[in-house]
């Protein structure tokens, strides 16, 4: 589904030149999930936005069912995004002067879906938006934002889904629901997720799990010796 190859970036900064990404090189197939860690500032947030094509690399190539991102233009990049991508941004990035329900909804209208349908009910009842639909984004608290994002992300049943930290402001079994309905939608609708995470009983929840260091992915064995030497 997903495909990185050889992926480099860096930011200048007047006479600095930081290397955020030395040649990344990830597959993500149809089906699967990736939790991808790594201390801030390691790039986390970077990868995610190129491998949406939110950003274009220095080097390397982003394949998205086989097709070159780099070879779309702006329309068809949009395109892709609106109709098989999912994006939950770390700062949310909700449509102001909207409410809750005209964010959620924003995608499926964009793609001439139907408002109304069981999945969106799902998401309703998942992440407890009911009692919020009405009211405008602005006036929710942090947490209540993250779960506004997190619907509109999966409303449209994207075939790719990236979340940069879709539940860093949740409490735990918030978050523990929120990583069931984003791994069920990759279950059954065989679409794929990567996440960020800071938080290790998040990351277990998806199939596999990979550090991102000095500018590389490294896999994360399943049982983390310093898992245990914490306890
Ligand atoms: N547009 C930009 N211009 C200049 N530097 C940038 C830009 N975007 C990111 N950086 C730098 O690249 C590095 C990686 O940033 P990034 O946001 O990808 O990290 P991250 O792993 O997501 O961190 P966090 O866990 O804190 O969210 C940081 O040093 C950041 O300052
Ligand atoms: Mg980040």
């Amino acid at each position: 589904m997903l495909e990185l190859f050889d992926i480099h970036k860096s930011f200048h900064d007047g006479e600095n030149e930081l290397e955020v990404l030395r040649g990344v090189n990830l597959s993500l197939p149809a089906g699967d999930s990736i939790a991808l860690v790594g201390v801030s500032g390691s790039g986390k947030s970077t990868l995610l936005q190129i491998a949406a094509g939110l950003e274009s690399p220095d080097r390397g190539d982003v394949r998205f069912l086989g097709d070159s991102l780099q070879d779309m233009d702006e329309r068809a990049l949009a395109r892709l995004r609106r109709s098989q991508l999912g994006f939950v941004f770390q700062g949310f990035n909700l449509l102001p002067g909207l409410n809750v329900r005209d964010n959620v909804l924003f995608q499926r209208r964009l793609n001439r879906m139907q408002g109304a349908s069981d999945w969106v009910d799902e998401l309703v009842d998942g992440l407890r938006l009911a009692a919020l639909w009405q009211r405008p984004v602005e006036v929710l608290s942090g947490g209540q934002q993250q779960r506004v994002a997190i619907a509109r992300a999966l409303a449209h049943r994207p075939q790719l889904v990236f979340a940069d930290e879709p539940t860093g402001n949740l409490h735990d079994t918030l978050s523990r629901q929120v990583m069931g309905l984003l791994i069920r939608l990759v279950e059954e609708a065989q679409s794929a997720l990567l996440l960020v995470t800071h938080n290790q009983e998040m990351a277990r929840f998806a199939h596999r799990r990979v550090r991102l260091s000095k500018g590389l992915v490294h896999a994360v064995p399943d049982e983390l010796p310093e898992d245990r030497s914490r306890t």
